[in-house]
């Protein structure tokens, strides 16, 4: 292994392992079974994950990415000189490295709640670009209250990417709490960049989560296997299928693992039972006209500036700027 990049700096902000056992019992002990999608990414969930990215069905990445590539230079120009940029759930990043490419940021920080992905993609960033201070947090995004301030300057303007519509799979009442306590996050002169999903076909979404090579139903699955390896919980998977389907009254993908017969299953020294053709709710991906994300976003506080999207609008970036206290 190659040491760690000298422009590098790695944080540990509270990240509580034993968070997954509470999410995990209280989950699985109401009236609909749920599992909170952030446990999805262990190192084989988020490997699933990239795969997922480069399916044929999948058109939220390769969409996202050619909307950036198209508009890059505008998209860069918003950022201000010396910003700190900020990606909650950073990942593999591909995107943001084109972003970071054109508007050379001071720093650049990355916080995910698995370590072995933020660790990854923060040393390549740092590689990539040796002028550049990679900060990576290893934290709980959805729980983190303020950023580490020493480590990001306190005076670098900050900029918040948030890209991959990761904040449709929030509840919009989630989002708009989220996007709140961005606001204290970045401060005054703070700005947002952020991707969402729109509404198209239900065919096309559908396909989107339930792709004919199954990958999308393996990392559903895969949620099963981590309780079985670190909650030692006794799912069988061959018991469990994949299901997603489009709820046009909400907007939204419902993800689910449904048990094809009844069965109980131990789970962190509790037993729970399944009826046969339960469901345990694991994952929405809200969609949203552009009209309907940005009065979202003015309820969080934000006002939108631009909004970029492709021809058939199948995928929008937002800007957002502190809104007008009201
Ligand atoms: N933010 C992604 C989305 O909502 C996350 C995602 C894509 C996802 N495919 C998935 C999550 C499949 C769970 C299962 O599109």
């Amino acid at each position: 292994m190659s040491p760690p990049p000298a422009n590098l700096v790695s944080i540990d902000a509270g990240y509580d392992a034993a968070s997954m056992l509470a999410d995990v019992r209280e989950g699985l002990a109401r009236p609909q079974k749920t599992l909170p999608a952030k446990w999805f990414y262990d190192e084989r969930g988020s490997e699933l994950f990239e795969a997922i990215c480069a399916l044929p069905e999948y058109y939220v990445t390769r969409t996202e990415t050619a909307l950036m590539r198209a508009h890059v230079a505008q998209i860069a120009a918003t950022v201000p000189r010396g910003a700190s940029l900020i990606e909650p759930g950073s990942g593999a990043g591909s995107k943001t490295r084109l972003l970071i490419e054109k508007a050379a940021p001071a720093a650049y920080v990355a916080i995910d709640i698995s370590r072995a992905m933020l660790e990854r993609g923060a040393a390549q960033t740092a590689r990539e670009f040796p002028q550049l201070r990679v900060v990576a947090i290893h934290a709980d995004y959805t729980r983190l209250e303020r950023l580490p301030d020493h480590a990001l300057g306190e005076t670098a303007p900050r900029v918040l990417y948030f890209p991959g519509s990761t904040v449709g799979n929030f509840p919009p009442q989630e989002t708009v709490a989220f996007l709140r306590r961005v606001a204290g996050w970045l401060g005054e002169r703070g700005s947002v960049l952020i991707g969402v999903d729109t509404k198209k076909d239900p065919a096309v979404l559908e396909a989107a989560y339930d792709d004919a090579q199954g990958v999308t139903a393996r990392f559903n699955l895969n949620l099963l296997a981590r309780l079985n390896a670190e909650l030692d919980a006794g799912f069988d998977l061959a018991q469990f299928r994949h299901r997603a389907r489009y709820d046009e009254q909400l907007g939204r993908i419902e993800m689910h693992l449904e048990s094809r017969i009844a069965q109980r299953v131990r789970v962190a020294g509790q037993w729970i039972e399944l009826r046969a053709g339960e469901t345990i709710h694991t994952e929405i991906s809200c969609k949203y006209a552009p009209a309907q994300f940005r009065a979202l976003a003015a309820e969080g506080g934000w006002q939108c500036t631009h909004t970029w999207t492709d021809e058939r609008e199948w995928f929008a970036l937002y800007r957002l700027v502190p809104g007008l206290v009201g």
